[in-house]
This record gives C-alpha cells, structure tokens and sequence, in this order.
C-alpha cells in the first residue's frame, strides 16, 4: 500500500467495535499504510473534516490490547443518510475532494446495515466519476441482523451478557419465592429481528431454569393471550420471567412500545426509537392479575459490557477489521466482510467478502422455524447456533480496581 486508510465507525455501538478498530489499524499498519485517519463521528464528522492520526492514540501493543477491551465507538458514531448520488452531488464532491487530501487509499467503515449504505453510495460514486479509492464495510451489530454474514461482530457479547445477567435477575426473583407471587420482564434490543431476545434462552442450565417465555418480533404479539399464559404458569410456580424483544409488534404492526406510549424519536433511517415495553407490559400484568412485577430494560448496558465480552466475539471482530483493510489493499470496492462458520465443533471461522449492494438496508430475521410454533419460545437449533459465539472471555486491564479504556478526550 502506497497511500493511507480512513476508517469510521458509525450506528449503534457494540462491546467489541473497538477491536475491529483495531484490527483494521494493525493491518492497515502492517500492509504499509503511511497514516490511517480515525472519522470522528463517521461519515457525519468527515464531512466537518474531523478526523484523528489514529497513532497519536494507539501507540504500542498495550494500547491495542486496551482499545479491543474498550466498548462503545473510540471515534464516536453518528446515524448519518448520504442523500442519494442524484440527488446532492456537492455532499459527494467534498467527500471525495477531503479523501484526495488525505490521500486516502482504503475508506473502511464499521457499521450495521444503515451504515452499509454509505459504504454502497461512496462506492457507486467512485465507480461512476473513476476515483481510484476502495470502500469495503465491517459488520457490526448487537442485532446480528445483516444478510450473507452468519453472524456479526458484537452480537456474542451482547448476548453472553444478557445470558448472564438474566441468571442473575432470575436469582435475585428467586430469593423471594417462598413470599410472593412475582413477574419479571426482561425488554432486550434488536429492532425488528429477535436474535438477541432468543439468547435469552441461554441462561437456562443445571444451576437456572431459565425464563419461561421468550418473545420475539418476528412473531405477532397477542396481548391477551399472553397475560393468559402468565396466569397459567402462576398456577404452578410463584416467580415468572419473561423476556421479550424491543421491538414485537401486534397484528396490526404498531409496536408494543407504542402501545404503551413509548418514544416519539425518528432517526435518520426512519427508526422508531422502541422503549418502554417492559413497563407497559408489567404494569398490565399487575393490573390484570394483581401480583408484584419487576420490569428490566438493559437498554445500552447490553451493548457496552465489555468486561463480560466473549473471546470468540473480539476475536472474531479484530479479524474481520484486518479483512477489510487486506480486501481494500487487494483492490475489492463495494463490499463488506463477512464471517463463514467453518465448523460448530470445535467452533471454526473463516472470513469472506460480498457484495454490499445485497446487505446495505436489509433486515435478517429469525428464521420461523427456530421459534417454537406457539412463538413464546426458541427451539434447540437456535441455541446451538448461538451458544459457540460467547464462549470464552477476554479479561479487561484492570486500574484501581476498574477496567482501563482508551480515550479520546
Ligand atoms: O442497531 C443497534 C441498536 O442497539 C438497536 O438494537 C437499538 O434499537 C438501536 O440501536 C438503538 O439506537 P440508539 O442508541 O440510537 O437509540
């Protein structure tokens, strides 16, 4: 590589978007990058012409060790739409006239399926005015919903820590069996697909039976039905856990959290923000039933645990940053990085390359067939698909008896 790389990070953030950072650095560094740029706040940031020395920060192999332990977007995210090419072409032509100073050979971006979209625009751009830069994307979503990946970067550690902390809810709701009848509601993220929700089934073993519904959006949420099957289960056992996903919707599609007054935000994507349903939902059971609930919203504590991060998952998500930048230097524009599961056992992996025109702005559910036919559950295929991705942990650097982040002042 003769010229330098600018990499961004952009969307919601996940507890291993740093090590893809820093794969993409290590990389970028070790292929002959004179400099690589760091986006503050994406594409959004660049556009302010904000942008870091990405050495200046990550200056030995200590600091790369801390950066993959470190959660959250170092650069800063933004949820930015480029207008189309037709549209707006000045956005395009100081975007490219910003990468030509830099003289940036490699444009990576660290991002989910709306972030693919500036990957797809910038490289149609380049494509029709012959700019000689490369665009490649690196998936990441707690979400694990992006097309053609198996899964994506951030959805392991986001699902070992909802894993165990629903182990540890159900252990603290426990302790109070003997006295009183108790629902508890577990609201867990992922939009419109319930990957992550399902993980909830993961704390189920010989030391926790687990939560006894789980609630996904790929399936029509039936309120009364569900306060039913609450009813039921209250019959024969005084604590109940339930977790349900952000986003499930009733027949009519209007979301839960709507339903329950929810949030009026929009993003830039046209995203609902989904809130609040948990509590509806539990101050409905007390209503109707009468007992105690508990409602829990892990809301950013899911996507920013990195001191419960899987081995696999940071692993996983520092290779795929190297992908991108070996993708780019290798000439492939246009696409993101995916990741191929080799072997279930022992879990294997392996890296590949797509075309990012078929995952930018797409949405992979949960397949109808991994839900349990009552839809209140995941079956076993779901949870062996799930289980090898938070194996292992990554110990953080700890300082004073806390863990050590970089930082960006
Ligand atoms: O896309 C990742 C995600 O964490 C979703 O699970 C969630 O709905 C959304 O981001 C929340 O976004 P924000 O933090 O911008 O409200």
């Amino acid at each position: 590589m003769n010229g330098n790389v600018i990499v961004g990070q952009s969307g919601g953030p996940t507890a291993v978007i740093n090590s893809s950072l820093a794969g993409v650095f290590r990389t970028a560094i070790d292929r002959g990058a004179k400099t690589v740029y760091g986006m503050r706040y994406g594409i959004q940031g660049l556009l302010d012409e904000m942008y870091v020395d990405l050495s200046d920060y990550i200056k030995n192999e200590l600091d790369v060790e801390i950066l993959k332990r470190t959660p959250s977007a170092f650069l800063g995210t933004c949820r930015y739409k480029l207008p189309a090419i037709h549209e707006n072409q000045d956005i395009y032509v100081k975007i490219f006239e910003i990468l030509d100073k830099l003289e940036i050979e490699c444009f990576i971006y660290i991002g989910g399926n709306d972030s693919m979209d500036t990957i797809k625009k910038l490289s149609d751009y380049a494509i029709l005015t012959g700019k000689s830069q490369k665009f490649v994307g690196v998936p990441k979503t707690i979400d694990n919903d992006l097309a053609l990946t198996d899964h994506t970067p951030g959805f392991g550690s986001a699902a070992k820590y909802i894993a165990t902390s629903i182990k540890e809810v159900i252990r603290d709701g426990n302790g109070f069996s003997y006295q009183k009848q108790l629902v508890t509601i577990i609201e867990i993220m992922g939009r419109n697909a319930g990957w992550l929700t399902g993980a909830a089934a993961l704390a189920k073993g010989e030391d926790c039976e687990g939560v006894d519904l789980i609630y996904l959006p790929e399936v029509p949420f039936d309120t009364q039905n569900f306060i039913e099957e609450v009813r039921d289960l209250l019959k024969t056992k005084s604590t109940v856990f339930i977790a349900i996903s952000e986003g499930i919707r009733l027949a009519d599609g209007t979301y839960v959290s709507e339903a329950g007054g929810g949030s009026d935000y929009v993003d830039a994507f046209g995203h609902k923000q989904l809130t609040g349903s948990a509590t509806y939902l539990a101050n409905l059971i007390n209503h109707e039933i009468g007992c105690k609930t508990r409602a829990v919203e892990f809301s950013s504590l899911q996507r920013s645990a990195s001191h419960l991060a899987s081995r696999v998952d940071i692993n996983e998500a520092f290779m795929v940053g190297g992908a991108a930048v070996k993708a780019a230097d290798e000439g492939d524009t246009g696409k993101m990085v995916v990741i191929d599961r080799v072997s279930d056992d022992p879990y294997q992996s392996a890296t590949g390359v797509y075309d990012v025109h078929k995952i930018a702005n797409g949405e992979k559910t949960v397949p109808r067939e991994w839900i349990t036919e009552k839809g209140d559950y995941v079956t076993d295929d779901f949870i062996d698909y799930v289980r090898p991705l938070i194996q292992g942990d990554y110990p953080c650097v700890m300082v004073n008896g806390l863990p050590r982040h970089l930082y960006l002042k």
